[in-house]
């Protein structure tokens, strides 16, 4: 592998940013930060708490309407502003500054918890060898957590050393791999986390596929339930996880795409890396309504009776899973396993949302930046998430920072970008400037008009549902502060954060962009004349 340059040349003229030394590096990086928790944990519990089956048909529209094409957009505003999320927005206006540092919290509120989920994972790829459940999958999910009861929700913090050690293990990793930078750190462990991570899930969904009783499962799986259509919520669903399985709208796109050389092939990449996200994603829920299928013929039950929805799905279902199946410990190591290489790689990409962030505004190095912003983000983590609140409040954060940080967020800024700052023509010449798959005005209508409308109805609605309705029947007290609270925390502190002026000013302009700009209105008057000829 090549290094490509580090920055440390000591000139007066600013660092030359690093890059991934090729685009099949990148394009692992983004497929490593897109298949994550998301694919593997995510999408099997929100598929089945969304009509099952029905729920493929709002995931492909949500996919192909407005995943892709903001991901496009992510890639534009990235590699055209070659800069962190804030700098690269606030490069195409000083406006647009604070939609960088909402996608930068959104990271910090993702990350926090995302650590412990990849620690449970790991944990439980351990408790797979001795089945260490036993016969009661649910009772153990929670003595392992030591979960409080319902009515002590947000009121018990006490500590979980089961959960505490793990995620000090999986922090101290990605640490040490953030430190070591985008070359060094980030593109190696993609490079070996990634295909470990496609060997190990392929078998053990071959390993679920043959299964007596799977096509049960399956069939639960793919049957549409067409009334779950009508509910806008299953949309909201739907809109939320593609983002959040894209890694897309939350700066992680833009982040990674600043990384790439000039002349890369945007769109191209993209499309590889949305279809492998969802191809993957696709094939855990295979694998584990595969597997649920085969628990349902073995219990007598239903496909739906032994699914219980929710985020447990993954730590509770999954072991009872383990516990019965031939060769059960094989395939828990390889279940939990996966999630831990997926979930590894996403976090990766998050923080590096927020490092690339504080590096640019502060000036700080690569290395301080690290340090600086991910000790801090670990000890949040590892305050609130091992104790005995920490399901409840992983639950809340996740389901809010997604509704009303990720598609909120998302649709801010579609509509900060197309109607405010009318930028789509420009960021639509940069792709098409580099990409082989050129965007047309449908791309512009997809962007600046649809995703505005869809993304607009689903959000009024998700706003009128959960605050008519408790969510997951917690305390107004406790979805005020964790839900409600932090999801306008974000918008005040991405303010208040755009509001710190710039370390060093001529970053705003650096020669590096301006001379890729220049390039890119020469070749537009070049274009123009060639036009006026015609
Ligand atoms: N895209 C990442 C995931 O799916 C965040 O988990």
């Amino acid at each position: 592998m090549t290094t490509a340059p580090s920055g440390r040349g000591g000139q007066a003229a600013p660092a030359k940013r690093e890059t991934f030394s090729s685009r099949k590096l990148f394009i692992l990086s983004a497929i490593g930060s897109a298949v994550g928790l998301g694919n593997i944990w995510r999408f099997p519990y929100v598929a089945y708490d969304n009509g099952g089956g029905a729920f493929l048909i709002p995931y492909l529209v949500a996919l192909l309407c407005a995943g892709i094409p903001l991901l496009f957009l992510d890639y534009s505003v990235g590699h055209r502003g070659r800069g962190s999320a804030p700098l690269s927005y606030r490069r195409l206006s000083r406006a647009a500054e604070p939609l960088g540092w909402w996608q930068v919290l959104i990271c910090f509120v993702i990350a926090v918890y995302y650590a412990a989920i990849i620690a449970w994972a790991a944990m439980y790829a351990w408790f797979s060898i001795t089945k260490a459940w036993g016969d009661d999958a649910g009772a153990f999910f929670d003595s392992y957590l030591k979960t409080a009861p319902a009515d002590e929700i947000g009121l018990s913090f006490d500590f979980v050393s089961g959960v505490f050690f793990p995620m000090l293990a999986v922090w101290i990793v990605t640490i040490v791999i953030m430190v070591a930078g985008v070359n060094k750190g980030i593109s190696r462990a993609n490079a070996i986390f990634l295909p470990l991570l496609v060997v190990m899930f392929v078998i053990l969904v071959i390993q679920a596929v043959l299964l007596p009783g799977a096509m049960e499962g399956l069939n639960a799986f793919f049957t549409p339930n067409w009334e779950a259509l009508r509910n806008p919520g299953v949309w909201a669903a739907a809109f939320g996880h593609i983002f959040f399985s894209l890694s897309v709208a939350f700066g992680i796109m833009v982040t990674y795409s600043s990384y790439l050389k000039r002349k890369t092939d945007l769109t191209g990449s993209g499309m590889v890396v949305a279809f492998a996200n969802s191809g993957f994603e696709i094939l855990a829920g295979i694998g584990v309504f595969a597997a649920l299928g085969f628990m349902a013929v073995a219990s007598g039950q239903a496909v739906s009776d032994v699914a219980g929805g929710g985020i447990g799905l993954a730590f509770v279902a999954f072991p009872t899973i383990v516990s019965e199946a031939p060769f059960g410990a094989i395939l828990g190591v390889l279940f939990f396993g996966s999630l831990v290489f997926a979930g590894l790689t996403s976090l990766i990409s998050i923080l590096e949302v927020i490092v690339a962030a504080f590096q640019d505004k502060l000036g700080w190095s690569r290395k301080g930046a690290t340090l600086i912003v991910t000790i801090p983000v670990a000890l949040i983590s590892m305050v609130l998430f091992p104790t005995t609140t920490g399901l409840y409040l992983l639950d809340t954060s996740d389901a809010f920072v997604n509704q009303f940080g990720i598609l909120a967020c998302a649709l801010v800024t579609v509509i900060v970008l197309s109607a405010g700052l009318t930028a789509l023509p420009k960021l639509q010449r940069h792709l098409n400037r580099t990409s082989s798959l050129k965007m047309g005005t449908g791309w512009r209508i997809l962007v600046g008009g649809i995703a505005p409308v869809a993304l607009g109805y689903m959000l009024i609605n998700e706003i009128q549902t959960k605050s008519t309705e408790s969510y997951s029947g917690y305390p107004t007290w406790f979805n005020g502060v964790f839900g409600w609270g932090m999801a306008g925390a974000l918008i005040v502190g991405a303010i208040l954060l755009s509001l710190i002026p710039w370390s060093d000013k001529s970053k705003l302009k650096d020669p590096e962009y301006d001379e890729f700009d220049a390039a890119l209105s020469a070749e537009e008057a070049a274009e123009a004349a060639q036009e006026v000829k015609k």
